[in-house]
């Protein structure tokens, strides 16, 4: 049976039938913010190619912090951008280093925050790689130490929940082994499993200062041709422990998305990274797109494919307008 039976319309003719029977609920409780932390104090230093987003000193850090927290944002994810850098990022394994320094202080602050700590050495390394650097290659035994090391730095910082981002092999299992070893087995591991080399990234790159200074990430982050190896990718992580598992960049993966939807059962994130916001952004600077909708729209569709959690640099932004 089709037309003049069927007439899909009937159900779009007003905002009232349209909510009934909405699929997709769009809500800053699935929000995870992502902010940048660099050393001084009363620093709130825009960053040129993400308008709207600054790296901050750990004093306005916290003030940014309570205000996502009273617009509903359960969550976090700190990037530090440390005083020196060095080609081991010892930075990222210093107590006093610059992610903890600002765990600790929201930790005092907001108490109720999940504060998501990134852990990957780009951040933290002279030559701006995830890795120890031997020649012209990425040792990924000789990292994997060091990022054990810094997964329990965190949790003695006070992270709630570590999230490793350098697409090493075997890493979620190494860490795993470090917390539980330190007696941090309720901090729960979100790994980037589905990490794509992705141009996407461009913007962030400028705000840590994490420009690789030779080479790119290609060794090591995902081929944006692949989908069987992002599930294989994901099982590889779930095994090793991971309890949240994440694609990114989010808007070019749908597919990988529903596809680990449908096969995995443990959460999903997904990340709609920097050069995802910035090109709406920017379009909507010009004049060109109507940036209220479309950031409605892009979260709706991340949701859409399967995310359980989504990291947004509009995350302030779409939690004000979808209200508490
Ligand atoms: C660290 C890391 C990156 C991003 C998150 N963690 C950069 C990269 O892999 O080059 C990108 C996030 C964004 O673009 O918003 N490895």
């Amino acid at each position: 049976m089709s037309f003049p039976t069927h007439r899909p319309r009937r159900l779009r003719r007003t905002e009232a039938i349209r909510s009934l029977v909405r699929e997709t609920r769009l809500s800053a409780q699935s929000f995870a913010y992502p902010l940048f932390v660099c050393p001084g104090t009363k620093v709130k230093d825009e960053i040129a190619s993400m308008p709207g987003n600054y790296r901050w000193s750990v004093d306005l850090l916290v003030n940014e912090c309570l205000a996502a927290r009273d617009l509903g944002i359960p969550a976090v994810i700190l990037f530090g951008i440390p005083a020196k850098k060095d080609p081991l990022g010892s930075d990222a394994c210093d107590p006093k280093g610059i992610v903890q320094r600002a765990l600790r202080a929201l930790k005092k602050s907001a108490p109720d925050l999940i504060v998501i700590c990134d852990l990957c050495l780009c951040e933290y390394t002279s030559h701006g790689h995830c890795g120890v650097v031997k020649g012209t290659e990425i040792d990924n035994d000789a990292t994997l130490k060091i990022l054990a090391k810094a997964a329990v730095v965190q949790a003695e910082a006070g992270a709630d929940m570590v999230a490793p981002s350098d697409m090493m092999d075997g890493r979620v299992g190494r860490i795993r082994a470090a917390l539980d070893a330190k007696g941090f087995e309720q901090v729960p591991i979100l790994a980037y499993s589905a990490k794509y080399a992705s141009g996407f990234y461009g913007p962030f790159r400028e705000a840590a200062d994490s420009t690789p200074q030779f080479g790119d990430r290609r060794s090591h982050q995902m081929d944006p041709a692949n989908q069987r190896e992002a599930l294989r990718e994901i099982a590889f992580d779930i095994e090793e422990g991971a309890d949240i598992v994440m694609v990114k960049p989010a808007m070019p993966n749908l597919d990988i998305i529903a596809l680990a939807r449908r096969q995995f059962r443990v959460p999903i994130a997904a990340y709609q990274v920097s050069g995802e916001f910035s090109l709406i952004e920017a379009a909507a600077r010009k004049g060109w797109i109507d940036r209220e909708r479309i950031m409605l729209e892009s979260l709706t569709a991340i949701r859409r494919a399967g995310a359980d959690i989504i990291l947004t640099y509009f995350a302030k932004d779409a939690a004000k307008l979808l209200g508490s």
